[in-house]
């Protein structure tokens, strides 16, 4: 029992599978710039947009340009034995794949169940940010939807100026007028259909083609950087020409610890990388698209680290400059780089922003969906999975079943579930997977030190070691609620393993 458990596929087999030609298989149409587009389309998105605000005001001030980068350092080390993977094994199941070559079929199926959190529920999160910038642009142009259609159960509205508003939008403005919320009519979301209906869109996206599904991603990828490069642009314009603004925004950059961990100083700075960590999330989607690339084993580490890189100078960069151009106490919003374009002046900017945040969360997505169709497509190929997760469309060559049923579900996440809660989840089963691929490199260079890898991880065994420690300190940072759910999924898929997978597997029965 304990040896099937632990049944590993051998690389030979898996690459063997990887080079299959024809209808039935994924089509190879990939370049490297393609996959460092996907990284890109994949990272830049929640984080810088949503969360960077936030962070610097609640916990790091302008100091947030430090957890900008720690929580790289940390994605750098996993980033590089993700590299090493992805050239040596290219195939769709990414860190599942790694798992099942190295550590075993159980390990791979908890690390495929756990890529579920990363990839669902990280499209959730960032469908559930969209929705908002969705709802606020539609605002802008006095398009409103009934409160039980705007927010997801639990999220409060009241009735304010004539108008239904999200209380935690407007929150600091009725504090700033002295109107007791309390006072005021109230209504509770239940369903939020247009987180529901944006995954659908990118769903059918998705399902009509990969090619064409990165080349829409390409053309977003570019609109995104160009928003952020405009707003360095004015932003730095603005600061050169006034720098007694950045002088007083500046000072101090790392606020003193106001009494507590977390809160400033050196522990709040640790406390914002905790957060600013799903900013990065997503170099690691590239890999699952091995399998798609022409040419994976140059391209593929190209694609993560380029990716990871170029987001990495990116945030700083914007991180630096928005606290230059806004006080940090002013940031805690959810439109933070419009709040810092407003003060150059550049009233344009802000729209301009909005639309970019909003194309550069439905690039997110797409990526996001990708993998989580093509893990699951590894694993129904494997037998872990019904096979209908692995049924390619003869016309349009994609996992389509499999896109479709993960639509579904993560529509259904992203319309009943808060950010907050879709966030955390997400950053605890992506820190989870890292150590099991960290942990993997490690294991296959002492079990099998002859394969052939087109890319080493340097500084072995440093690199995954490294990895897993720095990865680990931020679960721990995570509430323990987000412990206790991960559990749960865990439970429930060991669940499926014991009375599904097992039976089915194909790795075992051929052994
Ligand atoms: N890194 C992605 C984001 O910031 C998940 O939205």
């Amino acid at each position: 029992m304990k040896n099937r458990l632990l049944t590993t596929k051998s690389i030979e087999t898996i690459l063997g599978e990887a080079d299959e030609t024809g209808e039935h298989t994924l089509k190879r149409s990939l370049s490297a710039n393609n996959l460092i587009a996907l990284g890109i389309g994949a990272i830049i998105g929640t984080g810088i947009f949503v969360l960077t605000g936030p962070a610097a005001a609640m916990y790091a001030g302008p100091g947030v340009v430090y957890s900008f980068i720690f929580a790289a350092v940390a994605c750098v080390f996993a980033g590089l034995c993700y590299a090493e993977f992805a050239a040596m094994i290219p195939v769709a199941g990414s860190a599942y794949t790694y798992g099942y070559a190295t550590l075993g079929e159980i390990f791979a199926w908890i690390i495929g169940w756990d890529l579920v959190l990363e990839y669902a529920f990280g499209a959730a999160t960032v469908c559930s940010g969209w929705s908002g910038y969705v709802l606020s642009l539609g605002q802008d142009f006095g398009l409103r939807l009934p409160p039980a259609l705007a927010g997801v159960p639990g999220s409060v509205f009241v009735f304010y100026n004539g108008h239904w508003e999200l209380l935690t939008r407007i929150a600091s403005k009725l504090d700033a007028a002295k109107v007791d919320p309390s006072t005021l009519p109230h209504q509770y979301g239940v369903f939020n259909l247009v987180a529901f209906i944006g995954i659908c869109l990118v769903t059918t996206i998705l399902v009509v083609g990969v090619k064409e599904s990165a080349q829409f991603n390409s053309v977003i990828v570019a609109v995104k950087l160009v928003v952020l490069m405009i707003f360095l642009a004015l932003g730095g314009y603005t600061l050169l020409k006034h720098p007694e603004m950045a002088q007083a925004n500046w000072h101090p950059f790392l606020p003193p610890n106001t009494g507590g961990f977390g809160h400033f100083g050196m522990s709040g700075a640790l406390r914002a990388a905790g957060v600013i960590f799903f900013a990065y999330i997503g170099f690691d989607a590239v890999s699952t698209a091995a399998q798609e690339s022409k040419s994976p084993k140059r391209d593929m580490p190209l694609g993560i680290l380029g990716s990871l890189a170029i987001c990495t100078v990116l945030y700083i960069l914007v991180s630096l400059v928005l606290t230059g151009l806004v006080n940090y106490k002013d940031l805690n919003v959810p439109d933070s780089l419009a709040i810092g374009i407003d003060t150059t002046g550049f009233k344009w900017g802000s729209l301009l922003v909005k639309f970019g945040a909003l194309g550069g969360l439905s690039s997110t997505m797409i990526v996001m969906l990708l993998g989580q169709s093509r893990v699951f497509f590894s694993m129904s190929k494997d037998g872990l999975l019904p096979p209908f997760f692995s049924h390619v469309h003869p016309k349009f060559r994609t996992p389509w079943i499999s896109s479709i049923t993960v639509g579904l579900v993560v529509a259904t996440f992203a319309s009943l579930i808060p950010l907050a809660s879709l966030g955390e989840m997400t950053s605890i089963g992506t820190l989870l997977a890292f150590i099991i691929v960290c942990s993997g490199v490690w294991v296959l260079r002492i079990k099998r030190p002859e394969v052939h890898r087109p890319f080493r991880a340097p500084w072995m065994p440093f690199t995954p070691i490294a990895g897993i420690v720095v990865s680990l300190a931020m679960m721990i940072g995570l509430p323990w609620e987000t412990w206790m759910r991960l559990l749960v999924w865990l439970v429930i898929g060991l669940c499926i393993f014991f009375f599904y997978s097992r039976h089915h597997s194909k790795v075992t029965s051929w052994d």
